[in-house]
């Protein structure tokens, strides 16, 4: 079932630049955006550019009250100086009213070398804002280590004095992990979908889940300005959220398709339309979603 609030259909990708499609989002609608926008026209993304503070003003007037947004960003080096791009951006972001609620690394565990005179560069920024307190947070939670979980040790002594010690361990096992997080990057690691690496500056796909999980509950709205690869929304579908996105590339929301579309629930679009038959293709079939324009192949008809 499609599922639309006011001007806009959920569970859908639109290629346009976001600020236009922003506009048919309502006020307070959105739960959770997780995005990278293109960094100091790093890569210059088919000559597309966008207009910060005004994306910056739709996305704080589109997110719910306790809302987050999850902003992933590095800074070019630009004649020998680092931009330092990000920090402005995440000022503007407290001085239009978001919090700055936390200031996360994205490190890479394998980075690109790069030669010159400075260290590897091995992380970004992910900037967490939120609009008033986040209404949602569940966190991730990792194995405490043996010595982290030890307790103080308990001394009793027997009837002829000599001592017995006791160790109790603390009820919970688990820790909040940090907020640095670690992830292998490129082929089979971001993702193992191969055809996402036809662009060429995604963010892996843990990372979106990660800030997904944190962020929001399944059935919350997630949002991607940005959407290159697609990779917020496969992740949004693939844990039962709701998503919305946008790229002004042609070529990228096609890709972004027909990701999506292989992780749908069998025999249905991911818009939630039921697929059409189309052809046979010796042992598999071609079905597709007129209202997407999307095509994937399946097993035998009526397999799916
Ligand atoms: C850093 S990439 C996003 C990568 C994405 N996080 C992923 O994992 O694949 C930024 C994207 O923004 C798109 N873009 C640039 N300007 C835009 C605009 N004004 N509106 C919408 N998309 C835009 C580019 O086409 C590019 O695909
Ligand atoms: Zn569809």
């Amino acid at each position: 079932m499609t599922e639309i609030i006011e001007g806009i259909e959920l569970n859908q990708i639109y290629n346009e630049d976001c600020l236009d499609g922003m506009r048919r989002i309502p006020d307070n609608s959105v739960d959770l955006t997780v995005t990278s926008p293109p960094y100091d026209n790093l890569r210059m993304y088919q000559g597309f550019s966008f207009d910060f503070e005004r994306v910056a003003a739709e996305l704080y007037r589109i997110t719910k009250d306790g809302g987050v947004v999850v902003w992933v960003v590095g800074d070019a080096t630009i004649k020998g100086s680092e931009t330092g791009t990000s920090f402005r951006q995440a000022l503007h972001f407290t001085e239009i009213g978001f919090n700055l609620h936390d200031t996360m690394i994205y490190q890479k565990k394998n980075p690109t070398p790069l030669r010159g005179n400075r260290y590897q560069q091995s992380f970004e920024y992910m900037f967490v804002f939120s609009k008033g307190k986040p209404k949602t947070f569940n966190p991730i939670k990792t194995k405490k280590k043996y010595m982290e979980n030890r307790k103080v040790k308990h001394y009793n002594r027997r009837a002829d004095g000599t001592q017995i010690s006791r160790e109790y361990k603390s009820e919970d096992d688990m820790k909040v992990i940090s907020n640095i997080w670690t992830y292998t990057v490129g082929l089979n690691n971001s993702t193992k979908d191969k055809d996402a690496f036809n662009h060429p500056a995604i963010f892996p796909e843990k990372l979106a889940e990660d800030h997904i999980l944190s962020w929001s509950n399944e059935g919350d709205v997630v949002f991607d300005p940005f959407l290159g690869s697609g990779t917020t929304v496969k992740m949004a579908l693939v844990n039962n959220r709701k998503f919305i996105g946008f790229d002004i590339s042609e070529e990228y929301v096609d890709l972004s398709k027909h990701r999506l579309i292989r992780y749908a629930e069998d025999g249905f679009c991911y818009c939630g339309k039921e697929l059409i038959w189309q052809n046979d293709f010796d042992e598999v079939c071609l079905y597709s979603c007129l209202d997407c324009e999307v095509d994937v192949f399946k097993g035998s008809k009526g397999g799916i």
